[in-house]
């Protein structure tokens, strides 16, 4: 029997079941006219894909694969999902005060957008393509697919749609996964989307560790109302804060991030000598994992059938960062046992996918990561490992309190320290476009139709 939540045909499919495609398409749009808004919303409605509906693709999935021993390739899905800004959630509300009145008592951040929040997170929105307040933009589609030409064809209808209801479509992007030996790696070379929290109610909890999901690595489980709102969260009770209709929502933020590969792997040549090492290791220490997703703190054991995926170590017996420096993405963005409140909190869902060719297929394209975060604190959880983690250099992450300068892949540029030395950075990554909506359980979404 599956875990309640995997049954969910309120909550929609890439919040806690993740899409993991490699083809998807976020459309960015606006409602001209909330009436008609709303009629295209009922349209929509119907492609929607559900927790249930992803789960049970898995299933059967993972069946073919049992059965024949290999992927079953015919076996293929398109998933679409709907996010509304709470610019647009006004738009097609009929009761608009009501509904920015509970929006702002939830979460103050989403309310004031992405472009509001800039000096939180950093960024320069002068050099957005999405998500500047001018656009007003409403809602975002993400249709996922395991083939490019059935994500064209539902790209064709929804243009049909939008056309005939007075929806313009102010942005679009493409996320794909990069393509052969490359497959779930991002730009930098690195294997992405290896720890995820587990969710309880959703993962299945591992008989032998508690607290830990079965089957994966070991993540820790975390309470479902960190991701979904209306459900047991690890900051306690928060019923008061969250109206009805928010239930089964989660909140999504979407940026755009561009990575400088020539620069990455310039400063990994650079800075080799300096800490003695060869590009590859140094480009391990910024990550705190290998390209192949190994993490410094704990080698895969091959003989214990724990490989790169490996997630099950903290860094309670490295507190100097003398194997995974505290600077290191992944221990300035997931600390674990190194914070204040345990390691269940200020985690987010991640479900990015890159954009852009490989970097040696055409150097001179961009490229970078199409980043989303599910979560139901913006300012709790993404903007605090973003503010509060990354791109403070006093924070510490480890035992000696010592500042440990900004985290190198998403911080601020101002230099890190590892080991005893000091190393200065470019910025490699660089926000071209951000956006902080809630995807709506579909209940809601019927009653926004509805009007
Ligand atoms: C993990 C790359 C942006 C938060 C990772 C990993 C890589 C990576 C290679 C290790 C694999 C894994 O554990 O899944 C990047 C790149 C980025 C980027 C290239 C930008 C282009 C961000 C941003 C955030 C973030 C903006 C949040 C503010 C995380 C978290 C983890 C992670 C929470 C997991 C850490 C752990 O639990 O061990 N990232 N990332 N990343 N990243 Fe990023």
């Amino acid at each position: 029997t599956r875990p309640p939540l995997r049954k969910s045909r309120e909550i929609q499919g890439n919040v806690l079941a993740a899409f993991n495609k490699d083809h998807q398409q976020f459309r960015f749009l606006r409602f001209t006219d909330a009436k008609l808004g709303r009629t295209w919303l009922a349209a929509v409605i119907g492609y929607l894909s559900v927790t249930a509906d992803v789960e049970d693709f898995n299933e059967a999935f993972s069946l073919g694969r049992a059965m024949f021993g290999a992927d079953p390739q015919s076996l293929k899905a398109t998933w679409a999902n709907l996010s509304l800004t709470p610019a647009g959630l006004v738009k097609l509300a009929v009761n608009p005060d009501a509904v920015a009145e509970d929006l702002r008592r939830r979460d103050p951040a989403l309310w004031m957008g992405a472009e509001a929040r800039a000096d939180v997170t950093g960024d320069d929105p002068e050099e957005w393509l999405f998500g500047r307040d001018e656009q007003r933009i409403h809602a975002v589609v993400t249709v996922a697919s395991d083939c490019t030409e059935r994500l064209q064809a539902v790209d064709t209808m929804l243009d049909l749609l939008d056309d005939l209801l007075g929806v313009v479509k102010v942005h679009q992007e493409l996320g794909e996964t990069l393509p052969g030996p490359l497959k779930g790696r991002e730009h930098f070379g690195f294997k992405d989307g290896i720890s995820q929290p587990g969710v309880r109610d959703f993962h299945e909890e591992d008989p032998h560790r508690p607290g830990h999901r079965l089957g994966h690595a070991g993540a820790v489980l975390v309470k479902p109302g960190e991701f979904v709102f209306g459900h047991d969260s690890e900051r306690g009770d928060e019923s008061d804060r969250t109206a009805r209709w928010l239930h089964n929502g989660s909140l999504q933020v979407i940026r755009r991030l561009t990575q400088d590969v020539a620069g990455w792997r310039e400063a990994l040549e650079e800075h080799a000598d300096a800490l003695g090492t060869t590009p590859d290791e140094t480009g391990a220490l910024l990550i705190g994992r290998h390209r192949d997703g190994r993490p410094l703190a704990e080698p895969a054991d091959p003989a214990l059938g724990l490989g790169p995926d490996r997630n099950d170590f903290d860094y309670a017996d490295d507190p100097w960062g003398e194997r995974t420096p505290c600077a290191a993405h992944i221990r300035k963005t997931n600390p674990r046992s190194f914070t204040y409140r345990a390691p269940t909190q200020r985690r987010i869902l991640r479900r990015g996918i890159p954009f852009g060719p490989p970097y040696d297929d055409n150097p001179h394209a961009e490229r970078g990561l199409l980043f989303v975060a599910h979560c139901t604190s913006i300012r709790e959880q993404f903007e605090f490992q973003q503010r509060v983690w990354a791109n403070n250099p006093e924070f510490a992450g480890g035992a000696d309190g010592a500042p440990t300068g900004t985290d190198p892949v998403i911080g601020g540029a101002d230099g890190a320290r590892f080991g005893g030395t000091e190393l200065a950075f470019p910025r490699f990554v660089r926000t071209t476009g951000a956006l902080y909506a809630l995807v709506p359980s579909v209940s809601t979404l019927r009653l926004l139709a509805a009007g």
